[in-house]
Protein backbone atom coordinates (compact mmCIF):
# COMPACT_ATOMS: atom_id res chain seq x y z
CA UNK A 1 0.00 0.00 0.00
CA UNK A 2 1.27 3.08 -0.70
CA UNK A 3 1.72 5.80 2.25
CA UNK A 4 0.53 9.36 1.83
CA UNK A 5 3.29 11.32 3.38
CA UNK A 6 1.34 14.51 5.31
CA UNK A 7 4.33 16.71 4.04
CA UNK A 8 3.16 16.09 -0.08
CA UNK A 9 2.39 13.73 -1.99
CA UNK A 10 3.16 10.50 -3.05
CA UNK A 11 6.83 10.40 -3.87
CA UNK A 12 6.34 8.15 -7.28
CA UNK A 13 3.54 10.37 -8.23
CA UNK A 14 4.92 12.06 -11.47
CA UNK A 15 3.91 16.10 -10.56
CA UNK A 16 5.51 15.44 -7.49
CA UNK A 17 8.55 14.34 -9.15
CA UNK A 18 8.80 16.89 -11.49
CA UNK A 19 7.94 19.65 -9.24
CA UNK A 20 11.04 18.10 -7.12
CA UNK A 21 12.75 17.89 -10.46
CA UNK A 22 12.30 21.48 -11.22
CA UNK A 23 12.91 23.42 -8.12
CA UNK A 24 16.23 21.19 -7.90
CA UNK A 25 17.04 22.10 -11.34
CA UNK A 26 16.62 26.25 -10.46
CA UNK A 27 18.64 25.43 -7.02
CA UNK A 28 21.71 23.95 -9.33
CA UNK A 29 21.17 26.81 -11.60
CA UNK A 30 21.02 29.60 -9.23
CA UNK A 31 24.47 27.94 -7.47
CA UNK A 32 26.17 27.78 -10.67
CA UNK A 33 25.42 31.28 -11.54
CA UNK A 34 25.89 32.47 -8.06
CA UNK A 35 29.23 30.97 -7.38
CA UNK A 36 31.76 33.26 -9.10
CA UNK A 37 30.39 36.20 -7.22
CA UNK A 38 29.41 34.35 -3.91
CA UNK A 39 32.13 34.92 -1.13
CA UNK A 40 34.40 31.90 -1.44
CA UNK A 41 34.49 31.38 2.45
CA UNK A 42 31.33 32.17 5.00
CA UNK A 43 32.48 33.61 8.07
CA UNK A 44 29.65 31.91 10.47
CA UNK A 45 30.90 30.77 13.58
CA UNK A 46 30.28 27.14 13.84
CA UNK A 47 28.02 27.06 17.12
CA UNK A 48 25.68 29.72 15.00
CA UNK A 49 25.58 26.66 12.11
CA UNK A 50 25.06 24.20 14.60
CA UNK A 51 21.96 26.59 16.29
CA UNK A 52 20.60 26.47 12.55
CA UNK A 53 20.61 23.01 12.87
CA UNK A 54 20.11 21.47 15.98
CA UNK A 55 16.47 19.43 16.20
CA UNK A 56 15.79 16.29 17.57
CA UNK A 57 14.71 13.45 15.06
CA UNK A 58 11.50 14.61 13.44
CA UNK A 59 8.83 12.60 13.98
CA UNK A 60 6.86 14.26 11.38
CA UNK A 61 8.00 14.65 7.33
CA UNK A 62 8.24 18.39 6.29
CA UNK A 63 7.03 19.60 3.06
CA UNK A 64 9.49 19.43 0.12
CA UNK A 65 9.13 22.75 -0.96
CA UNK A 66 10.28 24.21 2.56
CA UNK A 67 12.95 21.79 2.51
CA UNK A 68 14.06 22.68 -0.76
CA UNK A 69 14.22 26.92 0.26
CA UNK A 70 15.56 25.46 3.58
CA UNK A 71 18.70 24.43 1.61
CA UNK A 72 19.04 27.50 -0.29
CA UNK A 73 19.09 29.64 2.66
CA UNK A 74 20.91 27.74 5.34
CA UNK A 75 23.10 25.63 3.55
CA UNK A 76 24.31 26.89 0.20
CA UNK A 77 25.29 30.34 2.02
CA UNK A 78 27.27 28.56 4.27
CA UNK A 79 29.29 26.25 2.20
CA UNK A 80 33.30 26.86 0.95
CA UNK A 81 32.49 27.60 -2.02
CA UNK A 82 35.27 25.27 -3.71
CA UNK A 83 33.19 25.51 -7.21
CA UNK A 84 34.59 29.19 -7.73
CA UNK A 85 37.07 30.05 -10.33
CA UNK A 86 38.77 32.04 -7.58
CA UNK A 87 39.27 28.48 -5.51
CA UNK A 88 42.80 27.69 -5.95
CA UNK A 89 42.95 25.49 -3.85
CA UNK A 90 42.76 22.11 -2.63
CA UNK A 91 42.32 19.40 -5.10
CA UNK A 92 38.66 19.83 -4.94
CA UNK A 93 36.95 20.26 -8.69
CA UNK A 94 34.48 22.29 -10.40
CA UNK A 95 32.41 19.31 -11.60
CA UNK A 96 31.00 19.38 -15.27
CA UNK A 97 27.45 19.68 -15.37
CA UNK A 98 26.43 16.57 -16.73
CA UNK A 99 28.31 15.04 -13.72
CA UNK A 100 26.25 16.56 -11.48
CA UNK A 101 23.33 15.26 -12.91
CA UNK A 102 24.63 11.89 -13.49
CA UNK A 103 25.15 11.52 -9.52
CA UNK A 104 21.14 11.54 -8.95
CA UNK A 105 21.05 9.28 -12.13
CA UNK A 106 23.34 7.02 -10.60
CA UNK A 107 20.58 7.11 -6.93
CA UNK A 108 18.05 6.78 -9.22
CA UNK A 109 18.48 3.32 -10.80
CA UNK A 110 20.83 2.51 -7.60
CA UNK A 111 22.87 -0.39 -8.81
CA UNK A 112 25.16 -2.31 -6.80
CA UNK A 113 28.14 -2.53 -8.76
CA UNK A 114 29.26 -5.42 -6.33
CA UNK A 115 27.97 -8.02 -8.45
CA UNK A 116 27.19 -7.69 -12.26
CA UNK A 117 24.01 -9.33 -11.66
CA UNK A 118 23.02 -6.33 -9.42
CA UNK A 119 24.30 -3.50 -11.99
CA UNK A 120 24.50 -5.39 -15.68
CA UNK A 121 25.35 -2.16 -17.74
CA UNK A 122 26.57 -0.51 -14.46
CA UNK A 123 29.81 -3.13 -14.26
CA UNK A 124 30.13 -2.89 -18.13
CA UNK A 125 30.69 0.55 -18.11
CA UNK A 126 32.93 0.76 -15.07
CA UNK A 127 35.12 -1.38 -16.74
CA UNK A 128 35.10 0.96 -19.97
CA UNK A 129 35.84 3.77 -17.49
CA UNK A 130 38.55 2.08 -16.32
CA UNK A 131 39.62 1.27 -19.36
CA UNK A 132 39.56 4.73 -20.30
CA UNK A 133 41.36 6.13 -17.22
CA UNK A 134 44.40 4.06 -18.19
CA UNK A 135 44.39 5.49 -20.92
CA UNK A 136 44.12 8.74 -19.98
CA UNK A 137 47.00 8.72 -17.48
CA UNK A 138 48.97 6.88 -20.65
CA UNK A 139 49.16 3.47 -18.70
CA UNK A 140 47.35 2.20 -21.13
CA UNK A 141 44.00 0.91 -22.05
CA UNK A 142 44.84 -2.57 -21.47
CA UNK A 143 44.57 -2.85 -17.42
CA UNK A 144 41.81 -3.24 -15.27
CA UNK A 145 40.98 -1.61 -11.62
CA UNK A 146 37.47 -0.22 -9.88
CA UNK A 147 36.39 3.05 -8.78
CA UNK A 148 37.14 3.67 -5.21
CA UNK A 149 35.88 6.22 -2.34
CA UNK A 150 39.35 8.14 -3.13
CA UNK A 151 42.79 7.91 -3.49
CA UNK A 152 43.29 6.98 0.04
CA UNK A 153 41.51 3.51 -0.29
CA UNK A 154 43.30 3.19 -3.69
CA UNK A 155 46.79 3.81 -2.29
CA UNK A 156 45.78 0.90 0.38
CA UNK A 157 44.52 -1.36 -2.23
CA UNK A 158 47.85 -1.10 -4.51
CA UNK A 159 49.65 -1.80 -1.39
CA UNK A 160 47.32 -5.03 -0.69
CA UNK A 161 48.38 -6.05 -4.00
CA UNK A 162 52.35 -5.65 -3.23
CA UNK A 163 52.02 -7.70 -0.02
CA UNK A 164 49.78 -10.64 -1.91
CA UNK A 165 52.29 -11.19 -4.29
CA UNK A 166 55.58 -11.03 -2.11
CA UNK A 167 53.37 -12.89 0.47
CA UNK A 168 50.42 -14.71 -0.56
CA UNK A 169 50.61 -16.78 2.75
CA UNK A 170 49.50 -13.05 4.92
CA UNK A 171 45.93 -13.22 3.49
CA UNK A 172 44.93 -16.50 5.17
CA UNK A 173 47.56 -16.66 8.36
CA UNK A 174 49.06 -13.32 8.83
CA UNK A 175 52.16 -11.25 9.05
CA UNK A 176 53.53 -13.37 11.71
CA UNK A 177 53.37 -16.52 9.72
CA UNK A 178 54.96 -14.53 7.25
CA UNK A 179 57.86 -13.74 9.47
CA UNK A 180 59.38 -10.81 7.34
CA UNK A 181 59.97 -7.04 7.93
CA UNK A 182 58.59 -5.56 5.21
CA UNK A 183 58.84 -1.95 3.96
CA UNK A 184 57.93 0.52 1.62
CA UNK A 185 59.42 3.17 -0.10
CA UNK A 186 57.66 6.69 -0.77
CA UNK A 187 58.62 10.25 -0.87
CA UNK A 188 58.74 12.18 2.06
CA UNK A 189 56.15 14.43 -0.18
CA UNK A 190 53.78 11.35 0.35
CA UNK A 191 50.13 11.86 0.91
CA UNK A 192 49.09 10.88 4.62
CA UNK A 193 47.05 8.08 3.24
CA UNK A 194 50.14 5.56 2.45
CA UNK A 195 51.15 6.12 6.39
CA UNK A 196 47.70 4.87 6.78
CA UNK A 197 47.77 2.11 4.83
CA UNK A 198 50.94 0.29 5.69
CA UNK A 199 49.33 1.07 9.46
CA UNK A 200 46.48 -0.71 8.18
CA UNK A 201 47.93 -4.00 6.54
CA UNK A 202 50.31 -4.74 9.44
CA UNK A 203 53.38 -3.72 8.96
CA UNK A 204 53.50 -0.65 10.38
CA UNK A 205 54.17 3.06 10.14
CA UNK A 206 57.63 2.33 10.71
CA UNK A 207 57.78 0.22 7.51
CA UNK A 208 57.35 3.18 5.45
CA UNK A 209 61.32 4.52 4.34
CA UNK A 210 60.40 8.18 3.32
CA UNK A 211 63.05 9.41 0.88
CA UNK A 212 64.34 12.72 1.24
CA UNK A 213 63.48 15.25 -1.50
CA UNK A 214 65.12 17.68 -3.18
CA UNK A 215 64.07 21.39 -3.78
CA UNK A 216 61.73 20.39 -6.73
CA UNK A 217 59.65 18.03 -4.38
CA UNK A 218 61.01 14.92 -6.20
CA UNK A 219 63.08 11.74 -4.71
CA UNK A 220 66.39 10.60 -6.15
CA UNK A 221 66.43 6.93 -7.29
CA UNK A 222 69.89 6.83 -6.46
CA UNK A 223 69.04 7.67 -2.45
CA UNK A 224 66.16 4.98 -3.17
CA UNK A 225 68.91 2.53 -4.25
CA UNK A 226 70.93 3.19 -1.43
CA UNK A 227 67.64 2.37 1.27
CA UNK A 228 66.88 -0.41 -0.07
CA UNK A 229 70.12 -1.97 -0.35
CA UNK A 230 71.04 -1.23 3.64
CA UNK A 231 67.57 -2.23 4.71
CA UNK A 232 68.37 -5.82 2.76
CA UNK A 233 71.66 -5.97 4.42
CA UNK A 234 70.00 -4.81 8.09
CA UNK A 235 67.66 -8.10 7.22
CA UNK A 236 64.24 -6.37 6.39
CA UNK A 237 62.38 -7.18 3.38
CA UNK A 238 61.72 -4.50 0.95
CA UNK A 239 58.43 -4.77 -0.57
CA UNK A 240 57.19 -1.67 -2.90
CA UNK A 241 58.31 1.11 -3.95
CA UNK A 242 55.73 3.85 -4.41
CA UNK A 243 56.35 7.10 -7.10
CA UNK A 244 54.29 9.84 -6.88
CA UNK A 245 52.81 11.49 -9.89
CA UNK A 246 51.47 14.79 -8.28
CA UNK A 247 52.17 15.62 -5.09
CA UNK A 248 50.01 16.93 -2.79
CA UNK A 249 51.17 20.18 -1.41
CA UNK A 250 53.55 21.08 -4.74
CA UNK A 251 52.58 18.88 -7.84
CA UNK A 252 55.60 17.56 -7.81
CA UNK A 253 56.23 14.33 -10.25
CA UNK A 254 59.18 11.73 -9.04
CA UNK A 255 61.12 10.30 -11.99
CA UNK A 256 58.97 7.77 -12.89
CA UNK A 257 60.92 6.12 -15.33
CA UNK A 258 63.67 5.48 -12.88
CA UNK A 259 61.87 4.33 -10.35
CA UNK A 260 60.13 1.19 -12.42
CA UNK A 261 64.05 0.78 -13.45
CA UNK A 262 64.63 0.31 -9.78
CA UNK A 263 61.76 -1.61 -8.66
CA UNK A 264 62.19 -4.16 -11.66
CA UNK A 265 66.53 -4.41 -10.46
CA UNK A 266 65.48 -4.68 -6.38
CA UNK A 267 61.93 -6.54 -7.22
CA UNK A 268 59.40 -5.13 -6.05
CA UNK A 269 56.21 -3.97 -6.66
CA UNK A 270 55.74 -0.38 -8.39
CA UNK A 271 52.87 1.90 -7.19
CA UNK A 272 52.40 5.34 -8.86
CA UNK A 273 50.28 7.50 -6.72
CA UNK A 274 48.34 9.51 -9.83
CA UNK A 275 45.65 10.61 -7.24
CA UNK A 276 46.12 13.78 -8.71
CA UNK A 277 48.41 14.32 -11.38
CA UNK A 278 46.74 11.55 -13.83
CA UNK A 279 45.09 14.07 -15.95
CA UNK A 280 48.13 15.43 -17.36
CA UNK A 281 48.59 12.17 -19.21
CA UNK A 282 46.23 14.02 -21.63
CA UNK A 283 48.12 17.09 -21.70
CA UNK A 284 49.37 17.82 -25.15
CA UNK A 285 51.60 20.73 -24.59
CA UNK A 286 53.55 19.34 -21.62
CA UNK A 287 54.14 15.96 -23.06
CA UNK A 288 56.09 12.99 -20.72
CA UNK A 289 55.50 14.51 -17.80
CA UNK A 290 53.82 10.70 -16.73
CA UNK A 291 56.69 8.74 -18.12
CA UNK A 292 57.29 5.55 -16.81
CA UNK A 293 53.80 5.28 -15.43
CA UNK A 294 53.27 2.25 -17.91
CA UNK A 295 55.24 0.43 -16.49
CA UNK A 296 53.86 0.33 -12.72
CA UNK A 297 52.24 -2.05 -11.06
CA UNK A 298 49.16 -0.49 -9.88
CA UNK A 299 48.24 3.35 -9.64
CA UNK A 300 46.34 5.13 -8.19
CA UNK A 301 43.81 7.99 -9.74
CA UNK A 302 41.35 10.07 -8.92
CA UNK A 303 38.36 11.01 -11.20
CA UNK A 304 37.12 13.15 -8.95
CA UNK A 305 39.77 15.09 -8.64
CA UNK A 306 41.53 17.04 -11.99
CA UNK A 307 38.79 14.87 -14.42
CA UNK A 308 36.26 17.31 -13.09
CA UNK A 309 33.56 14.88 -11.66
CA UNK A 310 31.88 15.39 -8.23
CA UNK A 311 33.04 13.12 -5.53
CA UNK A 312 33.15 10.17 -4.79
CA UNK A 313 35.43 8.67 -7.78
CA UNK A 314 38.73 7.79 -7.19
CA UNK A 315 40.12 4.46 -8.55
CA UNK A 316 42.79 1.94 -8.73
CA UNK A 317 44.11 0.73 -11.75
CA UNK A 318 46.52 -2.64 -12.17
CA UNK A 319 47.28 -4.93 -14.82
CA UNK A 320 46.21 -8.58 -13.49
CA UNK A 321 42.54 -8.91 -12.74
CA UNK A 322 42.65 -12.61 -11.95
CA UNK A 323 45.35 -11.68 -8.99
CA UNK A 324 43.25 -9.38 -7.56
CA UNK A 325 40.49 -11.14 -7.37
CA UNK A 326 42.46 -14.08 -5.40
CA UNK A 327 43.79 -11.08 -2.96
CA UNK A 328 40.17 -9.93 -1.99
CA UNK A 329 38.34 -13.82 -2.40
CA UNK A 330 35.57 -13.99 -0.17
CA UNK A 331 32.71 -16.34 -0.17
CA UNK A 332 29.80 -14.41 -0.26
CA UNK A 333 27.16 -17.14 -0.42
CA UNK A 334 23.94 -14.90 -0.81
CA UNK A 335 25.86 -13.16 -3.91
CA UNK A 336 26.09 -15.64 -6.30
CA UNK A 337 28.96 -15.62 -8.82
CA UNK A 338 28.79 -14.24 -12.46
CA UNK A 339 31.39 -16.88 -14.22
CA UNK A 340 29.27 -18.74 -16.60
CA UNK A 341 30.35 -16.63 -19.42
CA UNK A 342 33.62 -16.67 -21.66
CA UNK A 343 34.54 -13.77 -20.21
CA UNK A 344 33.03 -13.36 -16.85
CA UNK A 345 31.40 -9.65 -15.98
CA UNK A 346 33.26 -8.04 -13.00
CA UNK A 347 32.30 -8.82 -9.66
CA UNK A 348 34.22 -5.40 -8.31
CA UNK A 349 33.14 -7.11 -4.61
CA UNK A 350 35.88 -9.80 -5.51
CA UNK A 351 38.90 -7.28 -6.66
CA UNK A 352 38.47 -4.47 -3.90
CA UNK A 353 37.85 -3.61 0.00
CA UNK A 354 33.92 -2.66 -0.85
CA UNK A 355 31.27 -4.01 -0.32
CA UNK A 356 28.19 -2.33 -1.47
CA UNK A 357 29.30 0.02 -4.65
CA UNK A 358 27.74 2.92 -6.03
CA UNK A 359 27.46 3.40 -9.75
CA UNK A 360 29.80 6.49 -9.51
CA UNK A 361 31.39 5.17 -12.98
CA UNK A 362 28.10 6.53 -14.82
CA UNK A 363 29.04 10.05 -13.79
CA UNK A 364 32.86 9.42 -15.26
CA UNK A 365 31.41 7.86 -18.25
CA UNK A 366 29.14 10.90 -19.15
CA UNK A 367 31.75 13.40 -18.19
CA UNK A 368 34.36 11.78 -20.45
CA UNK A 369 31.21 10.87 -23.63
CA UNK A 370 29.69 14.47 -22.98
CA UNK A 371 33.28 16.58 -23.40
CA UNK A 372 35.44 14.40 -24.99
CA UNK A 373 39.14 13.56 -24.14
CA UNK A 374 39.84 16.52 -26.48
CA UNK A 375 38.29 18.48 -23.97
CA UNK A 376 40.21 17.57 -21.01
CA UNK A 377 43.72 18.20 -22.76
CA UNK A 378 43.00 21.61 -23.53
CA UNK A 379 41.47 22.37 -19.83
CA UNK A 380 44.49 20.45 -18.64
CA UNK A 381 46.86 22.69 -21.06
CA UNK A 382 45.49 25.40 -19.81
CA UNK A 383 45.40 25.41 -16.24
CA UNK A 384 49.27 24.38 -16.58
CA UNK A 385 50.51 27.28 -19.27
CA UNK A 386 48.30 29.42 -16.02
CA UNK A 387 50.65 28.07 -13.16
CA UNK A 388 53.89 28.70 -15.59
CA UNK A 389 52.22 32.50 -15.85
CA UNK A 390 52.12 33.12 -12.49
CA UNK A 391 55.65 31.20 -12.20
CA UNK A 392 56.75 34.17 -14.46
CA UNK A 393 54.94 37.14 -12.83
CA UNK A 394 56.55 35.68 -9.48
CA UNK A 395 59.33 35.38 -10.41
CA UNK A 396 59.63 39.10 -11.40
CA UNK A 397 58.36 40.12 -8.15
CA UNK A 398 60.68 41.85 -5.39
CA UNK A 399 60.44 40.01 -2.14
CA UNK A 400 59.02 37.17 -3.88
CA UNK A 401 60.25 33.61 -5.05
CA UNK A 402 59.24 30.78 -6.52
CA UNK A 403 59.47 27.60 -3.75
CA UNK A 404 58.98 24.92 -6.68
CA UNK A 405 58.28 24.87 -9.83
CA UNK A 406 55.30 23.68 -11.26
CA UNK A 407 55.14 20.44 -12.46
CA UNK A 408 51.49 20.02 -12.96
CA UNK A 409 48.80 23.08 -12.49
CA UNK A 410 50.40 23.45 -8.77
CA UNK A 411 52.70 26.12 -8.15
CA UNK A 412 54.44 27.22 -4.26
CA UNK A 413 56.23 30.25 -3.34
CA UNK A 414 56.82 32.37 -1.04
CA UNK A 415 56.90 36.18 0.25
CA UNK A 416 60.10 36.54 1.92
CA UNK A 417 60.86 40.19 2.21
CA UNK A 418 64.65 41.28 1.67
CA UNK A 419 65.66 40.87 5.78
CA UNK A 420 64.00 37.55 6.31
CA UNK A 421 66.76 36.44 3.09
CA UNK A 422 69.46 38.07 4.92
CA UNK A 423 68.99 36.11 8.08
CA UNK A 424 68.40 33.07 6.64
CA UNK A 425 71.50 32.92 4.20
CA UNK A 426 73.84 34.33 7.13
CA UNK A 427 72.88 30.84 9.20
CA UNK A 428 73.26 30.14 12.67
CA UNK A 429 70.43 30.57 15.51
CA UNK A 430 68.98 34.02 13.99
CA UNK A 431 68.30 31.76 10.18
CA UNK A 432 66.33 29.20 12.79
CA UNK A 433 63.99 32.28 13.83
CA UNK A 434 63.71 33.72 10.30
CA UNK A 435 62.95 30.52 8.66
CA UNK A 436 59.92 30.06 11.29
CA UNK A 437 59.03 33.90 10.77
CA UNK A 438 59.20 32.83 6.67
CA UNK A 439 56.58 30.01 7.82
CA UNK A 440 53.98 32.01 9.55
CA UNK A 441 54.01 34.87 7.32
CA UNK A 442 52.94 32.26 4.16
CA UNK A 443 50.27 30.82 7.03
CA UNK A 444 49.30 34.60 7.60
CA UNK A 445 49.22 35.76 4.06
CA UNK A 446 46.74 32.69 3.47
CA UNK A 447 44.83 33.56 6.02
CA UNK A 448 44.23 37.05 5.01
CA UNK A 449 43.45 35.56 1.40
CA UNK A 450 40.85 33.03 2.35
CA UNK A 451 39.21 35.66 4.86
CA UNK A 452 38.80 37.98 2.19
CA UNK A 453 36.84 35.37 0.52
CA UNK A 454 37.50 36.47 -3.21
CA UNK A 455 40.16 34.04 -3.69
CA UNK A 456 41.25 30.46 -1.72
CA UNK A 457 44.89 29.38 -1.92
CA UNK A 458 46.44 27.21 1.35
CA UNK A 459 49.91 26.90 3.16
CA UNK A 460 51.65 23.62 2.55
CA UNK A 461 55.24 22.37 3.81
CA UNK A 462 57.22 22.06 1.18
CA UNK A 463 60.79 21.35 0.75
CA UNK A 464 62.56 24.31 2.43
CA UNK A 465 59.54 25.35 4.32
CA UNK A 466 56.22 26.39 4.29
CA UNK A 467 55.17 27.79 0.84
CA UNK A 468 51.84 29.78 -0.75
CA UNK A 469 50.31 26.81 -2.61
CA UNK A 470 48.38 28.04 -5.77
CA UNK A 471 46.48 24.97 -7.83
CA UNK A 472 44.61 25.71 -11.01
CA UNK A 473 41.99 23.17 -10.30
CA UNK A 474 38.76 25.13 -11.71
CA UNK A 475 38.10 24.98 -15.09
CA UNK A 476 36.59 28.40 -14.61
CA UNK A 477 39.22 29.91 -13.60
CA UNK A 478 40.88 31.98 -16.70
CA UNK A 479 43.79 34.08 -16.69
CA UNK A 480 41.71 37.42 -16.23
CA UNK A 481 41.22 35.74 -12.16
CA UNK A 482 45.00 34.51 -12.32
CA UNK A 483 45.87 38.35 -12.96
CA UNK A 484 43.73 39.70 -10.74
CA UNK A 485 44.74 37.85 -8.20
CA UNK A 486 48.31 38.15 -8.87
CA UNK A 487 47.59 42.10 -8.83
CA UNK A 488 46.71 41.64 -5.25
CA UNK A 489 49.32 39.87 -4.01
CA UNK A 490 51.37 42.34 -2.28
CA UNK A 491 48.47 43.62 -0.60
CA UNK A 492 47.81 40.48 1.05
CA UNK A 493 51.35 40.72 2.02
CA UNK A 494 51.05 43.49 3.46
CA UNK A 495 48.10 42.75 5.40
CA UNK A 496 49.36 40.03 6.84
CA UNK A 497 52.36 41.55 8.34
CA UNK A 498 50.43 44.60 9.63
CA UNK A 499 48.60 41.89 11.41
CA UNK A 500 51.18 40.32 13.32
CA UNK A 501 53.37 43.30 14.58
C1 LIG B 1 48.81 12.40 -4.01
C2 LIG B 1 47.54 12.02 -3.32
N1 LIG B 1 47.28 10.73 -3.10
C3 LIG B 1 46.18 10.31 -2.47
C4 LIG B 1 45.25 11.23 -2.03
C5 LIG B 1 44.03 10.75 -1.30
O1 LIG B 1 42.89 10.90 -2.09
P1 LIG B 1 41.43 10.94 -1.44
O2 LIG B 1 41.37 12.20 -0.62
O3 LIG B 1 40.55 10.95 -2.63
O4 LIG B 1 41.26 9.73 -0.60
C6 LIG B 1 45.46 12.60 -2.23
C7 LIG B 1 44.50 13.59 -1.77
O5 LIG B 1 44.67 14.77 -1.87
C8 LIG B 1 46.64 13.00 -2.88
O6 LIG B 1 46.93 14.29 -3.08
Amino acid sequence: MNQEFDSGPRQDSPDFVRDVGDRVTRIISDCLAGRTTQSITDPTPVAELRALFNERLPRKGTDHRRLLDRFSEQVVPHTLVNTSPGYLGLMNPTPVTLSIFADALTSLINQNQAASHHSPAGSVIEEVVIRWLGEAVGYGEDCHGHLTSGGTVANLTGLKLALHRAAPGVRDKGLVAAGRRFTVYASDQLHFSVERSVDILGLGRDALRLVPTGPDATVDPHVMRQMIEGDRRDGMDPLAIMGIAGTTAAGAVDPLMELADLAREAGLWFHVDAAYGGAVGLSREYPGVLAGVERADSVTVDAHKWFFVPFVAGGILFRDRTFAEDVFQNAAGYIPPSEDADLPPTDYLKQGLAGTRRFNALKVWMAFKHLGADWYTSVVDHQMGLTRKVTEVITELPDWKIAVPPATAIVTFRHEPEALTEAINNGGVNAKGALKKRDRLQIRIAEVIQNEGRFWVSAAPVPGGFALRLNVISWLTDEALVDAFLAELPRYAQEAAADRS
